[in-house]
């Protein structure tokens, strides 16, 4: 009795997805000295801070993806019902922006399951997942191309948050960005409206539009719980940063010298999440090092929360139109479509 066998290689093995690292390759990745100089500059500040990005190592990106599973963390789970309701709606404005196969540019995509949901009902031509976790996108990608085989997915692996200029390789036709999960706010909002400007602009981002996920003011004690959760999956997420900093820059930061601090800075509308020594201690790297007092806070990430109006005017004011959020039924997140 024959049975067929599969051709080896043929049936488990789709295409693998294009792939451009364009982070290790520009002087920013283990051992480099673009990421130590910007490292030490924050450590000797008189307010020590360490750019959230640099969470996003791959213990940290998984750590991330733990995060949205919390009962606490309602951020991922509210947009993707939003993108569940209203993924009809969604491609009818790109329609109607005259957009029919878009090139899809997916800004910190992570595990690129915010864009599984949307690829089925926007059907791009082109899939662009973009993140500064290099190793973690690119299995992220292989995921993504073996759920859509037929997809073309070009990965690009770099830090977009000083310039947004993308390879070659991208189309440049139809583009659209996709920013969700309210990663804009890790920007100050005179940051997010630079963004915005530099995702429209034709000579950067050159986008025709722009679907962007924005988690909205509320209630103090569901955004601070939000970012302390029971579990202390944020506090580990936080003092992975730590053993981060220890790698890029060759440091000696003792995690458990430290606590996870996370506040609602209501003049701000936005939490931070800090790191506060617990005694006093010293911090030392191959040139440098800093002393902190007992006490004393590095400032790792802010989370601005935005109102629909705030968010729309300052979409206005980097040049789109055709704006239209899309909110849940608590107003605890938006989805904005924009067009340029
Ligand atoms: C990925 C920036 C959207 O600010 O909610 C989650 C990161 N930090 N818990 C957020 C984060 C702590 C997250 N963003």
């Amino acid at each position: 009795m024959n049975l067929p066998l599969p051709h080896p290689g043929l049936a488990l093995a789709p295409a693998s997805p294009q792939f451009i690292d364009h982070y290790n390759a520009s002087g920013h990745g283990h051992g480099q000295p673009g990421a130590a100089r910007e490292l030490a500059d924050g450590l000797r500040a008189a307010a020590a801070s360490v750019s959230p990005k640099y969470f996003y190592d791959a213990l940290g990106s998984q750590l991330f993806e733990a995060i949205t599973l919390l009962d606490e963390y309602y951020p991922t789970r509210t947009e993707a019902g939003i993108f569940d309701a209203a993924h009809s709606q969604m491609a009818a404005a790109l329609s109607g922006a005259g957009i029919s196969r878009p090139c899809l540019i997916d800004l910190g995509a992570g595990s690129c399951a915010k864009a599984m949901r949307l690829i089925p009902h926007l059907q791009p031509g082109q899939y662009v997942p973009v993140d500064i976790s290099v190793d973690f996108l690119r299995d992220a990608a292989e995921q993504v191309q073996n759920t859509y085989p037929e997809l073309a997915i070009v990965g690009v692996g770099m830090d977009f948050s000083a310039a947004l200029v993308l390879p070659p390789q991208v189309q440049r036709q139809d583009r659209v960005f996709f920013y969700p999960g309210s990663s804009i706010g890790n920007f100050s909002p005179d940051q997010a409206l630079a963004f915005l400007q530099r995702i429209a602009d034709p000579a950067q981002g050159a986008a025709r539009g722009l679907l962007l996920g924005i988690d909205l003011v509320k209630d103090k004690a569901t955004l601070e719980a939000a970012y302390d959760d029971a579990l202390g999956v944020t506090a580990a997420f936080n003092k992975n940063l730590l053993r981060h900093v220890n790698t890029l820059l060759g440091a000696d930061f003792d995690p458990r010298q430290w606590r996870h601090v996370a506040l609602f800075n209501e003049a701000q509308s936005r939490i931070e999440m800090h790191l506060e020594a617990r005694c006093e201690l010293t911090v030392h790297w191959p040139d440098g090092e800093r002393r902190f007092g007992m006490g004393e806070r590095i400032h790792t990430e802010s989370s601005y929360k935005y109102t629909l109006d705030s968010m729309s005017a300052l979409l206005r004011q980097a040049g789109f139109s055709q704006i239209k959020p899309w909110t849940d039924a608590k107003d605890w997140f938006a989805v904005f479509w924009a067009a340029v």
